[in-house]
């Protein structure tokens, strides 16, 4: 085999932002349809790409700016940390470790954390953590998964194996085994596939990526007494919901319920990569040295990160700007939709709102993005708003008169 880098040519400078998009989708491996601007810097609720244009982001980058862009904590976080120690392997302590876990679990109905580095490594973890507890109190047969139907948790084997995507996708089988998919808020259909062979069933709490649709109390009450009866690992994926999203530290605490197992990521890094799974005293205790690791999880620098960012997330202040900014918001929408005919729905909690429209997702993004507002789509035409913890109501006003701008009959 013979490599020919000599004949490839792959510099576009000076080129418009749509060819040089173009061209870098050649040297990239297909994963992600690209819009067709180039980002440069964030400030805040804004990113500005190469050519200056300004945006406002209510997307942040998929639910994980939860303090804005380049806060200045989050910079002095990583400066001052990184001018100390920036790695060291997992199996030496260090302060920034210390404190970001001690932080955590006095927050928190769970009583240790192992630190990762994504959501769907929080994902693994969560389920070898349920699987080896399963193994070890009922025996070896106890090894299935429960998931829901519209799920995420991710895209590596084991989360791709508990998310609805993977029955769209047939060619990365087999998947894992022991999965078994139940109906979100039904728990007739819970209780037809749990028995002594379930170690663990797993839900998001606001299924997110799969439309904007949240469990309900009864739901999570029924889920819980199911777990204790059939002594199964209660695992809350609030990886999305989590830190501060819906106006509470955790999402259990805003439902009202109490996990056995607890997968972080996204907002707890404010945008640096890293994850975390929490667990309770039973299923921690039958974790040994070896049974898992990963060689950058629970690195100075990120938990230095992961310390400073929910530090500023669990004060009560913080908290109660998410909860009004949510009120606001969604006030706002509602009036929207009682005006215009272009909005069929709107729903959400806290900071995650979910707006459904008679437009196309994907003609009403890019028009979005050519007014300068950057948002989401999830499930099959839903538009999310998953803004930083931080927006205030000018924030809030300018994408809401983008919105209805975009809305109005032939504007898009
Ligand atoms: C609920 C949930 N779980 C897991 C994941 C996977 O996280 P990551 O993309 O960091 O692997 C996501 C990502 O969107 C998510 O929303």
């Amino acid at each position: 085999m013979t490599t020919n880098t000599a004949m490839k040519e792959t510099d576009m400078t000076g080129h418009n932002m749509h060819d040089r998009v173009k061209a870098a989708e050649d040297i990239h491996i297909n994963t992600y349809k690209h819009f067709d601007i180039i980002l440069e810097r964030g400030e805040g609720a804004y990113l500005y790409d190469v050519e200056g244009k300004e945006y406002l982001d209510f997307m942040c980058g998929y639910g994980v700016t939860s303090l804005g862009h380049c806060s200045p904590i989050l910079q002095k976080a990583i400066r001052d940390q990184a001018e100390k120690l920036i790695i060291c392997a997992a199996s030496y302590m260090t302060e920034p470790r210390i404190k970001a876990a001690e932080l955590l679990v006095n927050n928190c109905c769970q009583d240790a954390v192992f630190f990762c580095n994504s959501g769907t490594e929080a994902v693994e973890g969560a389920l070898k953590f349920a699987r080896k507890w399963a193994y070890k109190t009922k025996g070896p047969e106890a090894n299935e998964i429960i998931y829901f139907e519209n799920a995420f948790h991710g895209r590596s084997m084991g989360s791709a194996s508990i998310t609805q995507k993977r029955h769209t996708q047939p060619y990365y089988g087999p998947y894992l085994e022991g999965t078994k998919m139940a109906k979100f808020n039904d728990l007739e259909s819970v209780k037809a596939v749990m028995s002594d062979k379930t170690a663990a069933v797993i839900f998001e709490p606001i299924q997110g990526e799969g439309g904007l649709f949240p469990g309900t109390k009864e739901f999570f009450e029924g889920l819980r007494e199911l777990c204790n009866t059939y002594q199964v690992a209660m695992i809350s994926d609030e990886i999305q919901t989590g830190m501060g999203r819906l106006g509470t530290v955790f999402a259990h605490s805003y439902f009202d319920y109490e996990p056995d197992i607890v997968t972080l990521a996204k907002g707890i890094g404010g945008g640096f990569p890293v994850g975390a799974v929490m667990a309770k005293k039973h299923i921690a205790q039958v974790i040994e040295p070896g049974d898992h690791g990963t060689t950058y999880g629970a690195n100075p620098l990120a938990c230095h990160v992961v310390h400073t960012v929910v530090s500023e997330i669990i004060k009560p202040e913080f908290l109660n700007h998410v909860k009004e900014m949510s009120d606001y918001l969604l006030t706002r929408l509602n009036e929207m939709k009682d005006r215009s005919n272009a909005i069929k729905d709107v729903r959400g909690h806290g900071l995650m709102i979910g707006i459904d429209t008679v437009y196309d997702i994907k003609k009403l993004m890019d028009a979005l993005l050519e007014n300068g507002l950057i948002t989401s789509q999830v499930g099959k035409n839903t538009l999310r708003f998953i803004p930083p913890l931080t927006i205030g109501k000018k924030e809030a006003d300018e994408a809401l008169e983008k919105l209805e701008y975009v809305l109005k009959e032939g504007n898009l």
